[in-house]
C-alpha cells in the first residue's frame, strides 16, 4: 500500500521568483492490488507525483509511506532497493533502440545483476509472450507499432517482479486501436500478477476502461477522489464535471 501523507512539491530556485506549488498538500492512499487513476489537465502535477512516488523528485514536505516504511528520504542503496519494487512505463516507452525486445526486457537483469542468466533469458521469453508478443523477440523497436513497443516496455517493466507499476500517460502517444492493446495487457497484468498500479493520465476514457479508483489533480491540488463508479456516476468537483465533458471549464 502507497500513501501519500500532505505531500507538497516546490520548484523554488535560489534567485528567482518563488514558483507555485506543483504539488499542494496531495495525500491519498493506494490500496494493494488496486489500479489507481490520477487524471488532470496539462501542468496539473500528475508527472511530479509520480516521480515523487519513485523518489526522482523528492517532496518539499510530507511523507511517502509504503507498506508502513517511510521511503521519503531514503538515499544510496536503500533507495535502490526501494526503485526496484517500483518500475516504470512512460508516453516514450524508453526502449534501447539498439537492443531487440528481448534484450530490453533482460536489460533491467543487466542493470541490477551485472549480467543476464539463461534463466533471466527463459523468463524474458515468457513475460513477452504473457504481453503477447513472443513472437517479436528478436525485433527492434524501429520494427515495433507505438503498442507492441509500450507492450514490450511493459514486459521489461514486470521483468523484476515489481510490486507497483507507475504508467505516466502510458497510452498518450498511441492510437485507439494500439491504446486498447496496452490497456487490455495492462488490465490482465494486475489480474494476474496482482500488482497494484498508479496510472497517470489526461483521459477519461483511460480511467474509465481500466481504474478502479480515480483522484482529480488540479493545479497540484486533490480536488475529488473515489471509486471510479462513484466518481462518475455522481463527480462532485466542477473540473471533474468538466473532464466528463459535462458542466463548463472552472479551473
Ligand atoms: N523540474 C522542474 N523544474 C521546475 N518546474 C517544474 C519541474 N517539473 C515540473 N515543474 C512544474 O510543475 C508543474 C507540474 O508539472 P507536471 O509535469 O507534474 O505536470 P503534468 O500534470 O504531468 O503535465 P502534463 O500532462 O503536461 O504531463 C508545472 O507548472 C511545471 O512547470
Ligand atoms: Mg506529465
Amino acid at each position: 500500500m502507497i500513501s501519500l501523507e500532505h505531500i507538497s512539491k516546490s520548484f523554488d530556485a535560489p534567485g528567482r521568483a518563488p514558483a507555485e506549488h506543483a504539488l499542494r498538500d496531495v495525500s491519498l492512499t493506494i490500496p494493494d492490488g488496486d489500479v489507481f487513476g490520477i487524471i488532470g489537465i496539462s501542468g496539473a502535477g500528475k508527472s511530479t507525483l509520480v516521480r515523487c512516488v519513485n523518489l526522482l523528485e523528492r517532496p518539499t514536505s510530507g511523507r511517502i509511506v509504503v507498506d508502513g516504511q517511510d521511503v521519503t528520504d531514503l538515499q544510496g542503496a536503500a533507495s535502490r532497493s526501494y526503485r526496484r519494487r517500483v518500475a516504470m512505463i512512460f508516453q516514450g516507452f524508453g526502449l534501447l533502440a539498439q537492443k531487440t525486445a528481448l534484450q530490453n526486457v533482460c536489460f533491467p537483469f543487466l542493470a541490477a545483476n551485472g549480467r543476464v542468466t539463461e534463466a533471466d533469458r527463459r523468463h524474458a521469453l515468457e513475460l513477452l509472450d504473457r504481453v503477447g508478443l513472443a513472437d517479436k523477440a528478436g525485433a527492434y523497436p524501429s520494427q515495433l507499432s507505438g503498442g507492441q513497443a509500450q507492450r514490450v516496455a511493459i514486459a521489461r517493466a514486470l521483468a523484476l517482479d515489481p510490486e507497483y507499476i507507475l504508467c505516466d500517460e502510458a497510452t498518450s502517444a498511441l492510437d485507439p486501436a494500439s491504446t486498447a492493446s496496452v490497456l487490455d495487457t495492462l488490465r490482465q497484468v494486475n489480474q494476474e500478477t496482482d500488482v497494484t498500479m498508479l496510472v497517470i493520465t489526461h483521459s477519461m476514457d483511460v480511467v474509465k476502461s481500466i481504474c478502479k479508483d480515480v483522484a482529480v489533480l488540479v493545479r497540484g491540488k486533490l480536488v475529488e477522489t473515489g471509486s471510479v463508479d462513484e466518481v462518475f456516476s455522481n463527480p462532485q468537483d466542477p473540473t471533474t464535471r468538466a473532464l466528463l465533458g459535462r458542466g463548463d471549464w472552472h479551473e
